[in-house]
């Protein structure tokens, strides 16, 4: 076993790994909210970017490692000296600083990726490592494609990355292929098999292209991994990373089994999820194992049954363990300030007396056009991604004409770059002339990928949250908004992809 105790750290890659799934852009701004939510949850290291990827990950990085309190902050690096050195000035105001650096072991990937033969391979790992040492004495190595790896290189790779200094090596299971039994065999191998491999921590980073990233994991730690990767809410590459608030709820509820610690303050489970989820514009599937809508939630008569006699009957951990709170209060116009701020914490979402006075308005406004204001709606509000101070972009007016009588037209006013600018457009109803309208204001040539309206509560004054994804060059990007006008809605959400599409535009990433 790498490391005797039972202790297992917890990595959160939400901003690299999560950052990197299609669409799940985020500004520097809620990236830092972000750290510093992780770092206050008690996550162990923290991924904060890949610093040579761009200037912009390079700036979060080190702002993210300046402000650093207690988690380890961690770079990635390809195997590419200059990668390296730029992560390592990325982190140099890190109270703790590590280099994580990877290549390809795979056969698949080393014939048509790298185009190299296993020994020059074998010759980067021994030199990546050795660079990043110089730097700092916490340094991870990754075989990208570990799981398919042929068993023998493996060895011979983490081998040569210990004898180099590395000091956690991590296995990817990269393109989610790898079973449970699979993904222990493979860390038991490792440490039976890799002289010096009782010295270092053995991590292990799933993705869930079939749905097993979160037992892949864990069947790892039963073998002796220490150290988890995971993102919140499973974002990530394809089809996400093994979420965070699954392994960590696991190893709680399952104790018996998993015999397993983590320093996660669980009840800040659903605050992190839930921004995460503003930040990128992508909402959680409604069953989602721990954070969904459904996760608590009891529709069948037996069930319901069952929960009031004793709520063990159907529920193997409680909503309050992940900071959710059980009461659904409405709140109407005449709540104040303060009830607000108190339900608001209940929900997860600790803000700042600034942040208050700005959503505060929001609600009133709210309220006075919705007799009784729900938790969803309250949730909903904290989730719309729109009129925040950097946007370029904002729907300042606009009036729809619809009906049974064609064409459709609606009359729209943005306020971009500071000056309005007002266009009538017609389309196939009302949402599309909104949008013929907004292109013919904000000229650009993405491509609209998705459009999904949801009601957030039952009834006709129910709010809607709208998400739109768009694609351009590649590049794709989401905006989300909410509102009891749901024309209104989708104008908003449109112009808050637009605007995060200008953030990812002056990034200069795909
Ligand atoms: O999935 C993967 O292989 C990765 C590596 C960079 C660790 O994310
Ligand atoms: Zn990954």
């Amino acid at each position: 076993m790498t490391n005797p105790s039972d202790h297992v750290l917890i990595f959160d890659t939400t901003l690299r790994d999560g950052e990197q799934s299609p669409g799940a852009t985020m500004t520097h701004e809620e990236k830092l909210e972000i750290a510093e939510m992780l770092d206050d949850m008690g996550v162990d290291i923290i991924e904060a970017g890949f610093p040579v990827a761009s200037e912009g990950d390079f700036a979060a990085v080190s702002e993210i490692a300046a402000r650093s309190k207690n988690s380890v902050i961690c770079g990635l690096a390809r195997a590419a000296l200059g990668d390296i050195d730029r992560a390592a000035e990325a982190l140099r105001q890190a109270k703790r600083a590590r280099i994580h650096t990877f290549i390809s072991t795979s056969p698949l990937h080393m014939k048509y990726k790298l185009q190299m033969e296993p020994e020059a391979v074998l010759e980067a790992i021994e030199q990546s490592v050795s660079h990043a040492r110089g730097y700092t004495d916490d340094v991870q190595w990754s075989p990208e494609d570990g799981t398919r790896t042929e068993h023998d290189f493996l060895c011979r790779a983490v081998e040569t990355a210990i004898k180099a200094g590395a000091t956690t090596i991590n296995i990817p299971d990269t393109v989610g292929y790898t079973v449970p039994n699979e993904s222990a065999d493979l860390i038991a191998m490792l440490l039976e098999r890799v002289p010096g491999a009782d010295t270092i921590t053995f991590a292990t980073h799933c993705h869930n292209d079939l749905g097993m990233a979160t037992a892949n994991a864990l069947a790892a730690v039963a073998a002796g991994a220490r150290q988890i990767e995971c993102t919140i809410n499973g974002l990530g590459e394809r089809a996400g990373n093994a979420a965070l608030e699954e392994v960590v709820m696991a190893m709680r509820v399952r104790h018996d089994v998993l015999p397993y610690d983590t320093g996660i303050d669980a009840t800040k489970i659903i605050g992190i999820s839930r921004k995460v989820s503003q930040a990128t514009g992508f909402p959680v599937q409604y069953n989602k194992a721990i954070v969904g809508k459904n996760a608590f939630a009891h529709e069948s008569g037996i069930h319901q049954d069952g929960m009031l006699k004793h709520a063990g009957t159907y529920e193997i951990m409680r909503p309050e363990d992940i900071g959710l709170s059980q009461t659904n209060l409405v709140m109407g116009k005449h709540s104040g300030r303060a009830a607000l701020k108190s339900k608001l914490r209940e929900l997860g979402y600790d803000l700042a007396d600034n942040q208050l006075r700005d959503v505060f308005v929001r609600f009133k406004e709210l309220a006075d056009r919705k007799k009784e204001v729900f938790d969803e709606d309250l949730i909903a509000l904290m989730s719309d991604g729109t009129d925040t101070a950097n946007d370029r972009i904002r729907v300042r007016f606009l009036r729809v004409i619809c009906g049974t009588e064609a064409p459709q037209s609606a009359d729209l006013t943005l306020t971009i770059d500071g000056e309005d600018h007002q266009v009538t457009a017609t389309g196939d109803g009302p949402v599309d002339a909104t949008f013929n309208a907004i292109k013919a204001l904000f000229a650009h040539k993405a491509r609209l990928q998705l459009y999904q309206v949801h009601a957030v509560t039952e009834g006709t004054d129910a709010q809607a949250t709208v998400s739109v994804r768009l694609e351009e060059d590649g590049k794709i990007v989401t905006g989300q908004s909410a509102d009891t006008d749901t024309v209104v809605a989708s104008a908003k959400a449109y112009v808050n992809a637009l605007n995060n599409l200008l953030v990812r535009r002056e990034k200069g990433r795909p």
